[in-house]
């Protein structure tokens, strides 16, 4: 392990720092990267998104070669059997979509699961189409030994589902933070109880995903353009405590009251669907 990275945030461009980082050194990683939004006739809650250090316009043929070519980058100093967890959306422009998956395809990764983000708001709420209310988390996998399928989630986790209810951040000054819930939750599911493991947050803004992961007992490791983002990022790593209250209420949630074998040992409903069943319950009242 190379410890000289440890609790870091280093400041320039994303892709330029990772091609000075060595192979397979962290455990895992998790971003919400620019959107390419063009910044203009987005709406009211998409106007606000304008960084201090970076204009986020450029074709949208030369930002998706980006991503990939960061994505790739991320894969080869990630460790074998780690993974990201990449926040996107559907975008559309002048009509045409563009879907996350027209790039990830075209990187390294093996896509573990599409998960949805639902925001519960809409940032545009005109009726070209029904109100856009989530986004996207897309769980990357780097295969250990050709292992595509990699370990398996203790239940705890994987009883969140493949929708994370997550209101967006209010009380955060960078123009688009992501909830401390969403990096904990991706932390916690695969660290699990371990500890002092290596996260990058390639853009790392306000430095939630480094909150998460000093929290969790890891250690971070951060790329951002802004310096005065870095500044609001640091600050909140040394007051991270101060964020004990949102990040114990998703730790809450990873709790399993009877697991999977005693509902069926006991013969209650283990989530199999028989067809005369009546509506299912919901999943967090199974365990
Ligand atoms: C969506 S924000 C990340 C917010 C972060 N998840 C948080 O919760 O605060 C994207 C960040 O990437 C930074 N950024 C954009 N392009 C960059 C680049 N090419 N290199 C480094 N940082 C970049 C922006 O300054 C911004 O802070």
């Amino acid at each position: 392990m190379n410890r000289d990275f440890n609790n870091q945030i280093i400041q320039g461009n994303t892709l330029d720092v990772l091609k000075t980082m060595p192979d397979n050194m962290v455990d895992m990683g998790a971003t919400s990267p620019p959107y390419n939004k063009k910044e203009k006739n987005k709406g009211w809650l998409v106007d606000k998104v304008i960084y201090e250090n970076f204009i986020d316009k450029v074709s949208e043929s030369e930002y998706q070669q980006n991503q990939i070519d960061v994505l790739n980058e991320i894969y080869r100093i990630t460790k074998d059997g780690g993974c990201f967890f990449y926040n996107h959306k559907l975008r559309w422009d002048r009509g045409d979509m563009s879907h996350p998956m027209d790039w990830l395809r075209k990187t390294k990764w093996h896509i573990r699961q599409e998960i949805i983000w639902d925001r519960m708001i809409a940032a545009n709420i005109r009726g070209w189409r029904f109100w856009q209310v989530e986004e996207r988390i897309y769980w990357l996998h780097k295969p250990d030994n050709k292992n595509k399928i990699g370990v398996e989630l203790k239940s705890a986790h994987a009883l969140q589902t493949s929708i994370w209810r997550f209101a967006p951040e209010r009380n955060n000054p960078h123009p688009a933070p992501y909830p401390l819930e969403l990096p904990t939750r991706a932390i916690y599911a695969i660290m699990d109880n371990k500890k002092d493991g290596l996260i990058l947050d390639p853009y790392m803004g306000s430095g939630t995903t480094a909150v998460a992961a000093k929290l969790l007992g890891h250690n971070y490791l951060g790329i951002e353009a802004s310096e005065e983002y870095i500044k609001m990022a640091q600050d909140r790593i040394d007051n991270s405590d101060s964020e004990i209250k949102n990040f114990n209420q998703e730790m809450e949630k990873h709790k399993v009251r009877k697991t999977f074998k005693q509902r069926k040992d006991e013969k209650k409903f283990t989530g199999r669907f028989k067809s005369n069943q009546k509506p299912q319950l919901k999943i967090s009242e199974l365990f």
